[in-house]
């Protein structure tokens, strides 16, 4: 069968789909037309369409969409049927944030291990998951099916330890620290620099503050 290449674009805006729907599900709404979808997430109801569209026949015509069948859908492509094992390097103020958070659980993503190199963080438990040293890190990763590694360590630090990390099997990495990691093209690199999506919001208010300005 010939696959189509999903563009980047939609898969970014698919965890939105997987939100709302999850929503309706909760409030027992069994199907919505990509009308009343578009009104609740405000995006065009043909953009909802061209991006449901990718994944073939989810909606009918004068039906509108299978919330349940659209929620699994979209969760099928996201990987989340699965469960993912992850673990934390670096237990510091975000590491430990991102360890508290509970959801991650509800999506599958499945907290194994919190690992730091300051001895007085050994043993400190976070949702009862206890922080480990990192001489820890070879096995563990090896013996619990760490798939995602989560790093929230110092930028200087971070190419090291995802080298080792990728030595020991780790094929995701979802990478805080402030630095490009380059590693090997199978392994899967996420980014994420809150500071970028500030920027963004300060664009946005130097241009709501120029149209404003102009309307004087
Ligand atoms: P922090 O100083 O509170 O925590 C860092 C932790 O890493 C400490 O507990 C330290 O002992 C540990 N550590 C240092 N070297 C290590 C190693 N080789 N192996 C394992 N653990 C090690 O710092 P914070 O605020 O938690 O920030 C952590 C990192 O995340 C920094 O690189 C920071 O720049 C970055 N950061 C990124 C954000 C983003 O949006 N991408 C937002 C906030 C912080």
């Amino acid at each position: 069968m010939e696959e189509r290449e999903i563009s980047q674009a939609v898969i970014r805006r698919l965890p939105r789909y997987y939100r709302y729907l999850g929503e309706l599900l909760e409030n027992g709404v069994e199907r919505i037309s990509s009308n009343d979808l578009s009104k609740r997430m405000k995006v065009t109801a043909s953009q909802i369409r061209q991006d449901l569209n990718n994944f073939g026949g989810f909606g009918q015509q004068g039906y509108g969409y299978n919330v349940k069948y659209l929620y699994t859908e979209i969760g099928k492509i996201l990987g989340l049927e699965e469960n993912h094992n992850i673990v934390i390097i670096g237990a510091g103020n975000l590491g430990q944030a991102l360890a508290n958070y509970a959801a991650f659980e509800k999506r599958g993503f499945i907290l194994k291990g919190i690992f730091d190199v300051n001895p007085r963080l050994n043993g400190v438990s976070i949702r009862g998951v206890p922080i480990r040293m990192m001489d820890e890190l070879k096995d563990f990763v090896q013996n619990n099916n760490v798939e995602i590694a989560v790093l929230t360590i110092p930028k200087d630090k971070a190419i090291e330890v995802a080298n080792l990390l990728v030595d020991n099997g780790v094929r995701a990495i979802w990478n805080f620290a402030h630095t490009d990691l380059n590693l090997p093209d199978h392994i899967i690199v996420e980014n994420v620099h809150l500071i970028e999506s500030l920027m963004r919001l300060s664009y946005n208010i130097s241009r709501y503050n120029e149209e404003h300005s102009d309307k004087k």
